[in-house]
């Protein structure tokens, strides 16, 4: 790992990608325990209606989510939503859907993969969002989370790792759309 240059900024390494493999072992050992069935069966077709929907919100969460997917032992259906309130290294406090639910969550349970938790704005406003939609309960789940800022407004079910409150890039998270694919995680110098 060495520095990485986008666009004005410089960022030095921060989380290995080995380290971000083990917080979301992490996180799915508790999902799995929350949500296994020793009786699951994937061949009853009440199985599809009863499983949960595990919501990617694009696109920083997109790599969050295809690792934790990969790692789920019980029946879930993949849904996405993309949602924007950050330009450039900070946030605007306004949540704009820049994409629609891409399925019916009527009756069901969610889980919301979010890739980092900041001010909390955006997954408080979003649980609300779900709950009108008629979700029949939502699970917050965040690989990250910085709680020096974390409004504490909504409680967080599932936190991978706890971060200081600063401004980060790789596996999935951006700077202006830059820097989403790298595979670990960088901080701004
Ligand atoms: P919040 O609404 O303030 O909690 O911000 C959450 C959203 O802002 C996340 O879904 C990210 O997309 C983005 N975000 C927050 N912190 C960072 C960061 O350090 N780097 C990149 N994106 C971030
Ligand atoms: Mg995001």
């Amino acid at each position: 790992m060495d520095k990485v240059y986008i666009h004005d900024k410089v960022f030095v390494p921060f989380i290995p990608f080995e380290k971000i493999s083990q917080i979301i072992d992490s996180v799915a050992d508790k999902l799995n325990g929350d949500f296994c069935d020793a009786d699951h069966d994937y061949a009853r077709p009440s199985e599809k209606e009863d499983a949960p929907v595990l919501l990617c919100i694009l696109h920083g969460s997109i790599l969050f989510t295809g690792e934790l997917l990969k790692r789920l032992n019980f029946p879930v259906e993949l849904a996405s939503m993309k949602l924007s309130s950050y330009v450039g290294t900070t946030s605007t406090g306004v949540v704009k859907e820049k994409a629609p639910l891409s399925t019916d969550i009527t009756g069901k349970t969610v889980i919301v993969c979010e890739d980092i938790v900041d001010t909390g704005t955006t997954i408080v406003a979003l649980k609300q969002k779900l709950l009108d939609k008629g979700a029949k309960d939502v699970k917050l789940c965040t690989m990250l989370l910085k709680p020096e800022v974390f409004c504490n407004r909504c409680e967080l079910d599932y936190v991978g790792a706890e971060i200081p409150n600063r401004f980060i890039v790789g596996f999935g998270l951006d700077y202006d759309e830059y820097g989403r694919n790298l595979k670990d995680i960088y901080v701004l110098e």
